[in-house]
């Protein structure tokens, strides 16, 4: 049984001015203890978001395959570990399109975390043009077949699809593009690493708001999501926090 995990990114947004948002969110999680609820800051709110964030898994969006070395203005996992983090997001579209990371990237970046104990939300996703070519699910496969960290478990690995053009666009695929998309990425993690892919958590990504999480939470291989711009305040965030905990036991 896969328990929902919502977890929020607040990408490049978020002063010490906003720790009380923080705190409200920690306080909804811990009041919905049947769901798994995290949240991604920039580096500079780890450590102030840990120290107020109680039962909350405060985590990164990022971090650098190396533990250490001549790499200026990076931060490696045991870092992101000595100031709380406990997770990280890997490979999201926004460091693959900007940035230019590759799924090689993510594989390594993932491998990094995983081994100084932080857990790790892998996200793939199809571009518009990709979609419109009918590549969709070809570009998703090869994604997670480079990106997917060896000894991948549900223990420590979770991964989000997010289809680029639903990022921060206000449009989300229909359910059965969800659910198609979702069964292929399980198919695809069930044929890397067989039967331990029943328990690895698939979100969804992309446009998730407190009105449309309870149709997409429900649908099937949809673990839980990931949420962008509707995790940057508890009135947006709490409502999804809830969607999930109405869909979980
Ligand atoms: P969004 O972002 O919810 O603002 O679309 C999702 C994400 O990029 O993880």
């Amino acid at each position: 049984m896969r328990r929902k995990l919502v977890a929020g990114n607040w990408k490049m947004h978020g002063l010490r001015a906003q720790l009380p948002e923080i705190e409200a969110i920690a306080a909804a999680a811990a009041a919905n203890p049947s769901v798994d609820a995290a949240l991604c800051v920039p580096y500079t709110l780890i450590h102030p978001a840990a120290q107020v964030a109680g039962v909350l898994p405060i985590g990164a969006q990022d971090l650098h395959e190396a533990d250490k070395g001549a790499h200026t203005g990076c931060i490696s996992a045991p870092m992101l570990v000595e100031e709380g983090a406990t997770l990280t997001i890997v490979g999201h579209s926004e460091r693959r399109g900007d940035q230019h990371e590759t799924s090689h990237d993510a594989y390594m970046k993932s491998s990094a975390a995983h081994r100084h104990g932080l857990t790790v939300i892998l996200c793939v996703g199809e571009t518009q043009v990709e979609r419109d070519a009918g590549r969709a699910e070809r570009v998703v496969q090869a994604q997670i077949e480079k990106s997917l960290p060896d000894d991948a478990h549900g223990d420590w690995l979770t991964l989000a699809y997010e289809p680029r053009w639903a990022i921060g666009t206000g449009r989300t695929p229909t359910m059965e593009e969800i659910a198609a998309m979702h069964a292929i990425a399980r198919a695809k993690l069930h044929q890397m690493i067989g039967d331990p892919a029943l328990d690895v958590r698939i979100l969804y990504g992309g446009s998730v708001t407190g009105a449309n999480a309870g149709e997409i939470l429900a649908v099937e291989n949809v673990d839980g999501a990931l949420v962008g711009g509707a995790s940057l305040t508890a009135d947006k965030f709490v409502p999804i926090i809830q969607a999930a905990k109405a869909l979980s036991a």
